[in-house]
């Protein structure tokens, strides 16, 4: 048991009495709330139907990891030298993440999307993606920052991929340089028409925004995705940069975004009838010019909805980006575990997650690996 922390709150007043004046402080002492005690009853966990954790969150999105390596070095992600990056053999082979996928699809997963590193720059993801297409997935996604995007995405189409998130920071050549520290924005430019000629758009543009880094451009982004019909989403920037330099000062509130794209192209939510478990909150033009996504995960987090499982490119399953819990599957790939034996560390980890993520919480600790070695 935790032991109840005591709030101590001064509340000082001056009356004056006797033409002196004192100073009272009255010292109240509240009891905290305890923090919440995460336990699962792994009795009650269920042995079939879909994923479900202990607060009934279905879970039927998977974000696979199939590289953590990466062409850029995003500032918000990586050092500009010195990243660390799993040896090949640790990585699950095509053959072990088709065999995942297709274990997750039988638990109920609907949708799959890859991620990285860059998932663009393993050699074989092209006929990956096919091969996951057969499996009958609802829906299958990607998340790239573009650069080896444009030669691929015709076969990435007709293998089955449906959409793709293209990561882009600044519309400013030098600046988006300077925050990628590789790479060039025209070429991120041409990826995003390349990717709509081959029947993948309407395409999501996603930008991390850092206080007094680019957060003067929101209205160049809005204007941007308003003139090319590209859903703009706005990015808190979470705790995850592998050299730790996340500060709160730094993150800027999608409420303020909000406010300042409203008030010169008004908005207007985007309601649905079903509860949407998407991480963005949907906003549309009113005057009919597309709309924008603004995930706030620091400042309003979305865990109440979460659906989302991930697997490292390592072979960890991961609840929750933020969580240090994991499961690892690959000795059990690698052994001669039977699906079965899978499907239970997959309904475990689900099972053991927690309510939410935690980043407000006092004690909060970032997790040990960052972005690009979770998986985004
Ligand atoms: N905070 C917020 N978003 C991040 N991304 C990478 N690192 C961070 C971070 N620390 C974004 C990338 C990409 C997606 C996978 O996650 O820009 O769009
Ligand atoms: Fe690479 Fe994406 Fe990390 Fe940037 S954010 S360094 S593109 S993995």
């Amino acid at each position: 048991m935790n032991d109840p922390v005591a709030e101590v709150r001064e509340v000082a007043f001056d009356p004056v009495q006797d033409g002196r004046a004192q100073r009272e402080v009255r010292v109240e002492l509240r009891r905290r709330p305890e923090p919440k005690a995460h336990r699962v009853d792994p009795s009650q966990m269920p042995r079939s139907g879909p994923l479900v954790d202990s607060y009934n969150r279905i879970h039927d999105d998977l974000r696979l990891s199939i590289t953590d390596r990466c062409n850029f070095r995003c500032v918000y992600c990586m050092p500009g030298e010195g990243m660390v990056f799993q040896e090949r053999s640790e990585l699950l082979s095509f053959d072990e993440l088709y065999r995942v996928a297709s274990i997750a699809r039988g638990l109920g997963v609907n949708s799959v999307r890859l991620t990285g590193g860059e998932p663009l720059i393993r050699r074989g993801v092209v006929g990956f993606i096919a091969r996951l297409g057969a499996l009958g997935f609802e829906d299958i996604a990607m998340t790239t920052n573009g650069t080896k995007l444009a030669e691929h995405a015709r076969a990435l189409r007709e293998g089955g991929l449906r959409r793709v998130n293209i990561s882009c920071d600044s519309l400013r050549a030098d600046r988006f340089r300077a925050i990628r520290r590789r790479g060039e924005l025209d070429e991120v430019l041409d990826a995003m028409s390349a990717a709509e000629a081959a029947g993948l758009g309407p395409i999501k543009v996603n930008v991390v925004l850092i206080a007094g880094v680019n957060d003067d451009e929101v209205i160049d982004f809005a204007t941007f995705g308003r003139e090319t019909n590209r859903i703009v989403r706005f990015i808190e920037f979470m705790p995850l940069d592998a050299p730790g330099h996340w500060q709160r000062s730094e993150v800027v509130p999608g409420a303020r975004i909000f406010e300042q794209i409203n008030a010169r192209f008004p908005l207007e939510a985007v309601r649905s009838d079903v509860i949407d478990p998407a991480p963005a909150q949907r906003f549309r033009y009113v005057d009919g010019k597309g709309e924008i996504g603004l995930i706030s995960s620091v400042t309003e987090p979305f865990c109440g909805t979460c659906n989302r499982l991930r697997l490292t490119a390592d072979g960890a399953i991961r609840n929750c980006l933020f969580s240090n819990d994991e499961s690892s599957i690959r000795d059990l790939l690698r052994s001669g575990a039977t699906d079965a034996q899978i499907e239970t560390v997959f309904r475990q980890a689900v099972w053991g997650k927690f309510p939410g993520h935690g980043i407000n919480d006092p004690g909060f600790l970032r997790p040990q690996r960052s972005m690009s070695m979770i998986g985004g």
